[in-house]
């Protein structure tokens, strides 16, 4: 049974994409963003926002890297990658400091997995603060190439993904993937129907408005794998690390509208 739920709510787009741009433009510099071209609209209107210059890519690892050469070679900008940069593992490690300041008692941390920068950083953190802790990765069914790494113990790269989970579906790079072989205990798929649910839940139940990449670690905690596992079910302590609020309002309102049309069914009848 799990008797206590902490989350820990970390905008990872706010931590890397909006505040480069807001930065940036700060000093008047530019900054560019390379975004997937399947990207959610408010997404992209909150890089504008704060004044980035959004560059599309198609949706695939492949051309998220090259599109972020290409304009590296033409505009001659610095890049800022988002996952595999010790610079920036070690900077969202710092979350799991804090998080534990908050939370000692933690046991089992669960983190969503994509390029593999957040959770190695909050494994480093965690388990340098107690040896003892769990730290899992959440990972959506679509796109699994860190649990199928993790299976077969080499780094496995998918030239597809299909999620809702936008924001989890690069895969990991020389820095992280032995971090998160070493060091993460386990990653747990969950899919997409999980993830909206657990959407609904964080709407619904702790008001809080999150994207689906940010919602897959209490899908995790919530999902049989988790649950019907011996290893992780009887922990007391959880931590899930929530990380993404780039959720516009139709897709908020996506979920919970069909139970307002139950309810309007239900009085006018
Ligand atoms: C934990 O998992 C085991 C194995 O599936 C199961 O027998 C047990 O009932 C589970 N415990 C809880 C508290 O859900």
């Amino acid at each position: 049974m799990i008797s206590k739920l902490h989350s820990y709510f970390f905008p990872k787009l706010v931590a890397i994409m909006l505040p480069l741009s807001l930065a940036a433009q700060l000093r008047g510099i530019p900054a560019f963003v390379v975004i997937p071209n399947t990207a959610p609209k408010c997404k992209v209107a909150n890089v504008r926002r704060y004044g980035g210059h959004v560059i599309f890519c198609e949706p695939t690892m492949q051309s998220r890297e090259e599109t972020a050469i290409r304009v590296l070679q033409e505009i001659g900008a610095v890049l800022v990658p988002s996952s595999n940069d010790v610079r920036i593992i070690s900077g969202q490690g710092t979350l799991s400091l804090e998080f534990l300041d908050q939370a000692p008692k933690l046991e089992t941390l669960i983190v969503p997995i994509s390029g593999g920068g957040l959770l190695s950083g909050v494994v480093i953190g965690a388990k340098s603060k107690n040896p003892a802790i769990q730290v899992l990765g959440a990972e959506p069914k679509g796109g699994d190439d860190a649990a199928q790494s993790k299976a077969c113990g080499r780094l496995v790269s998918l030239s597809h993904t299909n999620t809702i989970a936008d924001g989890l579906r690069a895969s990991m790079g020389d820095i992280t993937w032995p971090i998160v072989r070493d060091l993460v205990d386990d990653i747990i798929t969950v899919d997409d129907g999980e993830i909206l649910e657990a959407m609904r839940y964080n709407y619904e139940v702790l008001k809080v408005a999150v994207e689906p990449s940010a919602a897959i670690g209490l899908a995790a905690v919530l999902s049989d794998n988790f649950k019907k596992n011996s290893r992780w079910n009887c922990s007391q302590n959880i931590g899930i690390v929530i990380s993404g609020g780039e959720c516009g309002f139709r897709c908020s309102m996506g979920i919970t509208f069909t139970d307002y049309q139950d309810v309007i069914f239900l009085e006018g009848s």
